[in-house]
Formats: C-alpha cells, sequence, structure tokens
C-alpha cells in the first residue's frame, strides 16, 4: 500500500497509528539534532520529524532530500509540544520510521507555496507546479463543486447532457473563429464553435425537450481578465417556455449555486432591468448594483447659464457619492485624470461639494447661483457631506459609459465592491439590433435566432433599430455571468431577419440554410441561456481573472507559454493539407 492517509487528514484522535503518507517535500527545517520536513500533497501538510538522536541514518536520508523530492514516509503519530493553530493537522507529527524517495526532483523555478516569489508568466511556463500551490488548486476543486452542483441541478430538472460536435462550420455573426483545415478535404476548413447555438436549436427540432452541455467554446476576439479564447459554457435549451420559464428556472440555478457552494440564501427574486433602464442609470448593459449612486440627468438645471460646454452638451449627467466632500483637490485632480484618459475620453470633470451647512461649492462657480447649485443638489438628493461629479458630452450613449466608469471608480475608492457582497439582476429587453460602424450595417445584438418582442414585430419592416428582443442577460457585480433569449422557431420570420440583417436569399441559405430547412419540419417555440462558468467561479473564489480559475490558461497574447502554442507547422504537415504560408510582416 503506498499510503494508510492523505497529509490533511491526521488528527490528535490518530495519536499512536501508525501510518504511511506520500507526498511532495515541501520544506526541510533542521533544528539542533531533529529534522522537520513539511510533506504536502493535494489534501494538506503534516510535518514529519526525524531525531538523529534515536535513527541517525535515517535523519541523515532526511537532511539530504530536496524541495519537490517525491517521498514515502512510515512513521507513528504523536501529539506536537508546538501546535500550528493555522493547519488542519497541525495538532501532530509522525515520528519517522522509514523514508524512501520515489522520485528526486530538480530545484524548482520558484517556491511552491501559497506565497510564491514566481512572476505571472514564470508561473505560467511550469503551471503543473504552480498548480501545486493551496490557492490554484483550491479554485480548480471549486470549479469541480460546482460543475457537480450544475448537473445535480440540472438532472432534477429534467435536463438531457448532450455532447455536440466541436469540429462545425464557421458562421459569419459573432466573433472571429478558430478555424481548422481539413486534410481529407482540401482547401476545406471546420470552425471550432463559438457555442452550439445552432446544434442546440437543432436538438430542439428533435425533441429533446430540455438539452444542457458543459462546453468548450472559442472564440478569436480581443482578450480581457474575463476573457479567454476558449472558455467553458454551461450550455441550456427548453422547448415549449416562454421567457418567464427561462429566467425562473435558470435563476433558480444560481440560487442553489449560492446556497450549496457559498452558503449564501437568496430569498428575494433578481432584479429585472429593462436594458434602457440600465443604460440610463447606470450607463452599462452590466451594472454592479452591490452600490447605489445612480446616474441624474442634470439638463434641465445646469443649461442655459453661460458655462459652454454644458451649453453644448448634448447629455450632463452626475453622480452623488455619500459622505465623500471631504475629496482633497488632488484626489479630485486624480479623478479628472482618470475620466481624461485614452480609454474613457471624457473632456473633464465638473464637481460639486455639499457643505456641512447645505452650500454647495463647485468647481464651475462662477457660472451658477447658489440658487441653481442647490437646485442640482436636490436633484442629486445630496445631503450634507456628499459629493457630486458631472460629466457632459456630445454624445449621449458615449458621455453614460464614461460616467459608468467614473461610478465604478468612486464605488472602488469608496469600498463599495465587496468581493463578498453580491449583487444579481436580470437585464431584460435588450434592443434586437446595434449599428456597426465597422460593417456599415445593422448587427444581431445578441444572435440572429433571437425573437423579437411580439408587440415590436410591427417595427422591423419600419424602424428595426427600436425592435426590442426577449433577450435576457444575468448580471453579477457588473460581470454577465450568462446570457440567452426565445429563438425564432418560424423560418419564415428567422429569413427575415437575416434579411434586416444584410443577408441576400441565397447568402442566408448558404449558411444557415441547415436551420431553416429544420424549422420547416415542426420546430416548438423554444428558448435557452448560456451561463459562462469560468466566470461564475472566478465570483465566487473571489478572483481577479478567470485565467486563476483554468487549469491550463491562455495568456494576453491568447498564447499557452507551456506548451509554446500556436507553433509553426513543419513542411510535411503544410503540404498534407494543402497550405502555404503568406509572408508575415514585422508587428
Ligand atoms: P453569449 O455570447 O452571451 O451567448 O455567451 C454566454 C456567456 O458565456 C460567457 N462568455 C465568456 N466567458 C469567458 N471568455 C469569453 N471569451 C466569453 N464569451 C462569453 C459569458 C456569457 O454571458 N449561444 C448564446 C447563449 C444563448 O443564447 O443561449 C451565447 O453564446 O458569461
Amino acid at each position: 500500500m503506498f499510503r494508510t492517509n492523505t497529509c490533511g487528514e491526521l488528527r490528535l484522535s490518530d495519536a499512536g497509528r501508525e501510518v504511511t503518507l506520500a507526498g511532495w517535500v515541501q520544506r526541510i527545517r533542521k533544528m539542533g539534532g531533529m529534522t522537520f520536513l513539511d510533506l504536502r500533497d493535494r489534501y494538506g501538510l503534516t510535518q514529519v520529524v526525524f531525531d538523529n538522536s534515536s535513527d541517525a541514518s535515517l535523519t541523515e536520508a532526511a537532511n539530504h532530500l530536496g524541495r519537490e523530492y517525491v517521498v514515502q514516509v512510515v512513521g507513528t503519530v504523536a501529539e506536537r509540544t508546538a501546535k500550528n493553530p493555522h493547519l488542519p493537522t497541525g495538532d501532530v507529527e509522525i515520528i519517522a520510521s522509514a523514508l524512501t524517495v520515489l522520485n528526486p526532483s530538480e530545484v524548482p523555478p520558484f517556491t511552491i507555496e501559497d506565497d510564491t516569489d514566481g512572476g505571472d508568466d514564470l508561473r505560467m511556463r511550469y503551471r503543473y507546479l504552480d498548480l501545486r500551490r493551496t490557492p490554484v488548486r483550491s479554485n480548480l476543486e471549486l470549479r469541480h463543486r460546482m460543475t457537480m452542483e450544475v448537473r445535480r441541478y440540472l438532472d432534477s430538472k429534467g435536463f438531457l447532457e448532450i455532447e455536440t460536435p466541436m469540429l462545425v462550420g464557421s458562421t459569419p455573426e459573432g466573433a472571429r473563429d478558430f478555424v481548422v483545415p481539413s486534410r481529407m478535404n482540401p482547401g476545406q476548413f471546420y470552425a471550432l464553435p463559438q457555442s452550439p447555438q445552432t446544434l442546440k436549436q437543432l436538438l430542439m427540432v428533435s425533441g429533446m425537450d430540455r438539452y444542457f452541455q458543459i462546453v468548450k467554446c472559442f472564440r478569436d476576439e480581443d482578450l480581457r481578465a474575463d476573457r479567454q479564447p476558449e472558455f467553458t459554457q454551461i450550455d441550456c435549451e427548453m422547448s415549449f417556455i416562454e421567457q418567464n420559464d427561462v429566467i425562473e428556472l435558470f435563476e433558480g440555478m444560481a440560487k442553489h449555486l449560492f446556497k450549496e457552494i457559498r452558503g449564501i440564501e437568496l430569498t428575494e427574486p433578481f432584479v429585472r432591468m429593462p436594458w434602457a433602464d440600465a443604460m440610463k442609470f447606470y450607463g452599462s448593459d452590466k451594472p454592479d448594483l452591490r452600490f447605489d449612486m445612480r446616474f441624474v440627468e442634470l439638463m434641465d438645471v445646469l443649461k442655459g447659464h453661460g458655462f459652454s460646454v454644458f451649453d453644448n452638451a448634448a447629455y450632463i449627467g452626475g453622480i452623488c457619492a455619500k459622505g465623500a466632500a471631504g475629496y482633497t483637490r488632488k484626489q479630485l485632480d486624480a479623478l479628472t485624470d482618470f475620466v481624461k484618459r485614452p480609454q474613457i475620453g471624457a473632456k473633464g470633470m465638473v464637481y460639486a461639494r455639499v457643505g456641512e451647512d447645505g452650500t454647495v461649492k463647485s468647481s464651475v462657480d462662477k457660472f451658477y447661483s447658489q440658487d441653481v447649485l442647490r437646485q442640482m443638489a436636490d436633484a442629486m438628493h445630496a445631503e450634507p457631506g456628499d459629493l457630486i461629479l458631472i460629466l457632459s458630452g456630445d454624445d449621449v450613449m458615449r458621455t453614460r459609459k464614461q460616467l459608468c466608469e467614473l461610478r465604478l471608480e468612486m464605488g472602488r475608492q469608496l469600498g463599495l465592491r465587496d468581493k463578498n457582497k453580491f449583487a444579481c439582476l436580470w437585464v431584460v429587453d435588450f434592443p434586437m439590433f446595434e449599428w456597426s460602424d465597422e460593417e456599415q450595417r445593422l448587427m444581431a445584438m445578441h444572435h440572429p435566432f433571437t425573437h423579437p418582442k411580439d408587440e415590436d414585430i410591427a417595427l422591423l419592416d419600419s424602424d428595426p433599430a427600436a425592435v426590442r428582443a426577449d433577450a435576457y442577460d444575468m448580471v453579477i457585480n457588473g460581470v454577465e455571468v450568462g446570457g440567452g433569449s426565445i429563438r425564432i422557431h418560424d423560418s419564415e420570420l428567422q429569413a427575415k431577419m437575416f434579411e434586416i440583417l444584410g443577408f441576400t436569399p441565397e447568402k442566408a441559405q448558404e449558411q444557415f440554410g441547415f436551420l431553416m430547412n429544420a424549422f420547416k419540419y415542426g420546430a416548438p417555440p423554444h428558448g435557452g441561456l448560456a451561463y459562462g462558468l469560468d466566470r461564475w467561479v472566478s465570483l465566487f473564489a473571489g478572483l481577479d481573472s478567470i485565467r486563476d480559475c483554468i487549469a491550463f490558461p491562455k495568456n494576453n497574447s491568447g498564447r499557452d507559454v507551456m506548451l509554446d502554442a500556436p507553433a509553426p507547422l513543419d513542411q510535411k504537415q503544410l503540404d498534407e493539407l494543402k497550405l502555404e504560408i503568406a509572408p508575415i510582416e514585422d508587428k
């Protein structure tokens, strides 16, 4: 038997037992005639003691161990004199009677402890060593528990887990595809799925009724902290349902996860906020509702007083930071610099402090009387001690987005974005289309299979930009953790949608003919949703990046630095695939 126990298991009640442990050498310390070994495995750390006075050669062997050697130790469990309250096994130690080196190790490139000296890049290159560290390993354990709970919940609701192919056809909408050349069909390419969207809809045509899959999706898009080129969706679809049924079932799943994984009972129904309100009050389709600080539009109050910046603005909006009137000039200048960063792009920021006596002092005092400033403060429900921050601009949406960034930054500075507090909501009634400057046409905001709201169908011809969709996103703490929609199940309406999106009937047939044809054979009303598993795990683990809950993630340039991928193919493979590489310009 390799081991009788794991390194996280033994307690005082085991004292006197003879045990065999196996694991990695985390650390060796020599103290007088004693050698202490911290032995680690997936389950924890156990201290092993070698006593020179009882067995000199065994202690000598222990002294020759190096970090990360794999060893097996036989010994007796004993009560520790100096207990370690921070370790679950901290009341005991193993008095060693035998030691076997199962495999030596080179000196690792960084220390494998909770606090490591390894930088990001180094840890990614040796990710298999990084994964030995408790903080990283525990993220994977959490991920496992979450997928188990997801399966349990969905199984209890009658969902079937069905796999869909990874080699599919390229679709023109959405992000860029990762493509795979086909040797047997020279000059032709598969694409890796951006999501199993059309396939799950076909499963509804097949009568599968309730489908789910925990599935890898691939998107060739710019990377951010919450985006990886390959990521995992909890992808679901249901037939014979309405929007409310989908929302309730998946809100139920969210509550189940909160309860089982975080021990948090969410009893209230989640807020359902129309997209238009989310944009108006928070400047974002994924508002962080852990704190209020709603936007107040100030056009009526502040326009027409001779301050040309405001007089010429298409939008003036403010936020009220409770109790922040004490912000210094230096802090306010830093906030102004923050909103003027090129990524945010505001031209400037106006501020006003509400004094303890109720008077309002602003950075544009010379244009506004105390009366007008008071009116503004009242409109914002500002009280003595509050700080008002105002942005304006000539583009309503752009200015709201800038104010959103300022709101989030103020929330951060005032400590209102606590990682252990959760604010969940549904954003509903998304616009069906959005204008793409790049493509110079309307694009589907969610995807082209989304059903327009019944009451807006009449607008499809006359004012498509005003059409709202039966689409919904779940947002937690400002993160979009999932999204879905009710789908079109009628081939004529689907054809109309493609027409509005600028597809000729031939092009639509060529690219989505398989779906439109299927809809001719009795497609049930259906809809669904996909949760982003990586985002859920990182939210529950309090991580800043989804990378930390993925065993082998890509870096910000989409590279796997451990596998050194992507990499060139050798000429033989290129020849087999009938591929030629065009000259590559230096970046
Ligand atoms: P959507 O594109 O909104 O919808 O994706 C669903 C959820 O997947 C997560 N997500 C990502 N996570 C990490 N890295 C990425 N690059 C990434 N992209 C998306 C998000 C998002 O909410 N087929 C539809 C779903 C449906 O309509 O049923 C879809 O893919 O959490």
